[in-house]
């Protein structure tokens, strides 16, 4: 096989993707021997790629790099000592650089085999993992708990909701529009907060007087805030992103230290990255994927059709308006 391909590379770090990135061509190589080349069908877009286009992590200074950080695709050919994989498979790559990119050559352990090649699948990777490494691994999620979920109807966020539902808890979810809503309502969703609406910390103060066991907080600033005033006794609040300080820069604020708030309550705040359990992945990867392939989970997928490495940038601004529901798929 021969020809070239699209993908986009970070050319120098800015939280603006488009400054820092520029799409090229590359030219199409032959999986060395334990490698495989794949056809993407499928690209994540996820919140955190201004994170790393800005250089905040998995930064190490050496340009050029690959941007995005997962996709579903397709085996178009394996090296000669491959044998877990044959042509035709379909594989998800939850790894660095993987998003944005028309064809992958990497080394086989950084593929997964799923049983079709679905934007469903795609969701599983980074968003699911995120949802389930989070609330069972750092948050210690039970049941019969009273469970809150910020910017809920998001990628991560519907994952959230569905496997806090699974486990039994009564779930609280944080959304912007009455659309985001219905779909949320739809998942299991117990009390849903559309928050241009009602206020979340007066919804909490009148209907949750006891307070919140577990919080799975991405929103950050002053839904941060709430969140910790709003902490049962013994409750985790869980920080998973801080998506509302990404794009306009960090907040500052002058008040008394966090501890004045959490001793006397005996709560805790914990902040996780899902890649910080790598001991853990292999096993809710299988979990999810099970999960999604019987019917138990059906992550959400925003709807909108955007189309190739050309429109990366626009999904990412999509994503950073507020307006989708599910997973933003670039589709290829
Ligand atoms: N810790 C980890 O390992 C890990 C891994 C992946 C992602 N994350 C984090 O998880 C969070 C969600 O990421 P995602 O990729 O799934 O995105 P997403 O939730 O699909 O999209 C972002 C959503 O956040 C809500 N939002 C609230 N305030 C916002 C603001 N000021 N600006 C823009 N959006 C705002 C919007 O929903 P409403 O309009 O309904 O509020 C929006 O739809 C992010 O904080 C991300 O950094 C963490």
């Amino acid at each position: 096989m021969s020809g070239t391909y699209k993908k986009i590379v970070a050319h120098k770090y800015s939280k603006n993707f488009r400054e820092a990135s520029e799409i090229v061509s590359t030219d199409i190589v032959q999986p060395g021997p334990d490698q495989l080349l794949i056809k993407t069908r499928f690209g994540g877009v996820n919140a955190s790629d201004v994170n790393i286009s800005g250089g905040v992590y998995f930064s190490d200074g050496n340009f050029p790099f690959d941007l995005g950080c997962e996709s579903v695709g397709e085996v178009i050919a394996v090296g000669p000592d491959v044998t877990q994989f044959q042509v035709g498979d379909a594989v998800a790559s939850p790894q660095m650089g993987s998003a944005y990119s028309e064809m992958l050559c990497r080394d086989v352990d950084q593929f997964i085999k799923i049983p079709h090649c679905s934007p469903e699948y795609l969701s599983v990777s980074v968003a699911g993992l995120t949802a389930s490494i989070g609330l069972y691994e750092a948050g210690d999620m039970g049941s019969g708990e009273t469970v809150l979920i910020t910017a809920a109807a998001g990628g991560v966020g519907n994952w959230c909701v569905q496997l806090a539902k699974l486990a039994g808890n009564h779930v609280i979810g944080t959304c912007s529009t009455q659309v985001k809503a219905q779909e949320l309502k739809s998942l299991g969703c117990d009390r849903v907060v559309v928050y241009s609406e009602e206020a979340l910390t007066d919804v909490l103060t009148a209907e949750y007087p006891d307070g919140i066991n577990l919080i799975f907080e991405q929103v950050g600033g002053e839904t941060f805030d709430t969140c910790v005033d709003h902490l049962a006794t013994r409750g985790r609040m869980l920080i998973c992103g801080f998506i509302s300080e990404y794009m306009g820069g960090t907040q500052e604020i002058t008040a008394p230290r966090i501890y004045h708030k959490l001793l006397w309550k005996s709560a805790q705040i914990r902040a996780f990255l899902y890649k910080d359990w790598p001991d853990k992945i292999a096993e809710h990867l299988e979990r999810l994927i099970e999960q999604v392939a019987s019917g138990t989970i059906k992550p959400l997928l925003d709807p909108t059709v955007f189309e190739g490495v050309d429109s990366a940038a626009d999904a990412l601004e999509y994503l950073h308006s507020g307006r989708n529901t599910g997973k933003v798929v670039v589709r290829y």
